[in-house]
């Protein structure tokens, strides 16, 4: 039940990548995705783990990618390891709840950002110039207010320890086209508003999230996860007040612990004290139960 995974060497596999959180070997055509407990924050992964984050994450990402699939086609090829190739089988128990095996894309080299809310940089970025990646919104908002509509604001992909950068869509269309961009920017805001609205009725309020595509034999699909805590801001909606910061479901809480002991935002990140991490836990999972009605061991 405590049991923790803070990263994978599976010896007779070949990594392809240790994100930030996901360790990614290569199966030819295919990946194996690895979530471990790994948290970062400001892009900088802390020294301890949170326990059963992973599968948390990966349960999250599943539940998404069905419900999606009528928008748009995804990655998973199946996350059930008895169905992994063979090569896979002796790791079978590290890996059940908290892999999939998916197709491997060429990704996007956008991150395709939809913000419902004006928070974070964006919140930042509206104070300096009223606008969010080259969109102008109205005067007078306040911190984390619901938008009009839900905005399309790509962001760059940077190496690991570098932090993305917000482009403009026309700066997005310069990298991938015209064409592509449009096509993830439309999908981005329909997978969106569905995941959002669910989210509403279930009392989570989804702020702002980031999608990853991939080309896959010339066939677009969604690739990573999608609308987990990691990859969005999730606030309890009984709780939302613009106007300032608000209580979250995901890693701002962490941040805000990080703030407050001054650390200089550089590696190597403090280690972490124990009521950070089971409160961090404890909110991934209450995401998880609220989203999904489903708990994880
Ligand atoms: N189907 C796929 N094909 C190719 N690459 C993929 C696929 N799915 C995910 N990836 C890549 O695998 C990595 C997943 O690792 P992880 O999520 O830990 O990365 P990360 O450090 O968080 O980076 P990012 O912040 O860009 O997600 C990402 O680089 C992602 O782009
Ligand atoms: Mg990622």
């Amino acid at each position: 039940m405590n049991q923790t995974l803070f990263k994978t060497e599976f010896e007779n596999i070949q990594l392809l990548k240790r994100g930030k959180v996901r360790d990614v070997y290569d199966l030819g055509d295919r990946i194996l995705m690895v979530a471990t407990d790994r948290i970062s924050a400001f892009d900088v992964v802390m020294p301890d783990t949170v326990p059963r984050k992973g599968k948390i994450l990966t349960q999250i990402s599943l539940f998404w990618f069905k419900i999606m699939e009528s928008i748009c086609p995804n990655h998973v090829i199946t996350s059930n390891v008895e169905e992994y190739p063979e090569v896979c089988k002796p790791y079978g128990e590290i890996l059940d709840g908290r892999s999939m095996l998916v197709k491997k894309t060429n990704p996007l080299p956008i991150e395709c950002v939809v913000r419902g809310y004006i928070s974070g940089s964006g919140w930042k970025s509206y104070q300096k110039s009223g606008q969010v990646c080259g969109i102008q919104l109205q005067q007078g908002l306040k911190e984390s207010e619901k938008l009009p509509e839900p905005i399309f604001t790509p962001s760059t992909k940077e190496e690991l320890g570098l932090h993305d950068i917000n482009i403009s869509f026309d700066e997005a269309a310069e990298k991938i086209g015209k064409k592509m961009a449009e096509r993830v920017k439309d999908l981005s805001l329909s997978i969106y508003k569905k995941g959002a609205e669910f989210a509403d009725e279930k009392g989570i309020i989804i702020a702002d999230t980031k999608f990853e595509f991939g080309m896959a034999n010339n066939e677009l699909i969604l690739i990573d996860e999608i609308l987990t805590p990691d990859s969005s801001r999730f606030w309890p909606k009984s709780e939302y007040k613009p106007g300032g910061p608000q209580k979250s479901f995901d890693k701002q809480y962490l941040r805000d612990y990080l703030i407050s002991i001054n650390w200089n935002q550089k590696p190597p990140a403090p280690s972490l004290p124990e009521k950070v991490i089971t409160d961090t836990r404890d909110k991934y999972l209450e995401a998880l139960k609220r989203l999904t009605g489903k708990n994880v061991l």
